[in-house]
């Protein structure tokens, strides 16, 4: 389940239904997808593919993405901490960033046109899409492990659009489920 946190005004938000609720006004659409007909820690990018088919041909069409992957990050994947630089700098992107997580967790923050910057922590069975030209940055939680499915309208609108507007230096990835893990500082 997803945790929003407003931290300049101190609201954090982990009801499902009020999630869905915040995140839609923004423009960020969230779903849970059930997880119960895959295995814990299986990483197999054609078994993940194969048992979401049916959720994924769906967002295909309401999207208009063409292609879908599995990222799968760990503390032992080669170049991870370098990665991570180029998520974690406020960006936007020219096509939706769309991201189902099967394992471990991830943090978005979102800087909309009005209002705060907010954060969204996500986990096993949340899916999220932020939309084209929303500026985001992206974190791992404590943990350094994701396994995600990726959708793409088409491979090359993922390059990030830096923003240099320095916001995200203002914030601590800060992830609080289900262990308060606190993040590395950067
Ligand atoms: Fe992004």
């Amino acid at each position: 389940m997803a945790i929003i946190n407003i931290e300049k005004i101190g609201i954090k938000i982990d009801d499902p239904e009020r999630c869905k609720k915040f995140l839609k006004e923004n423009g960020i659409t969230y779903e849970r997808w059930d997880t119960g007909k895959i295995e814990n820690n299986e990483i197999d990018q054609e078994k993940i593919l194969d048992s979401f088919r049916e959720e994924i041909e769906k967002l295909k069409k309401m999207g208009g993405y063409t292609t879908a992957d599995v990222i799968n990050m760990n503390p032992s994947t080669p170049g991870l901490e370098e990665m991570l630089a180029k998520f974690r700098k406020e960006h936007t992107h020219s096509e939706d960033e769309v991201r189902f997580t099967l394992e471990g967790r991830g943090i978005f923050f979102i800087h909309p046109e009005r209002g705060e910057v907010f954060s969204i922590e996500v986990e096993r069975g949340d899916l999220i899409s932020v939309p084209a030209g929303t500026r985001h940055w992206f974190d791992l939680c404590g943990e350094r492990r994701i396994v995600a499915i990726r959708l793409f309208q088409n491979k090359a609108g993922w390059i990030p659009n830096y923003t240099n507007s320095g916001e995200d230096r203002n914030f601590i990835p800060v992830c609080f489920g289900p262990s308060f893990i606190r993040h590395n500082e950067h």
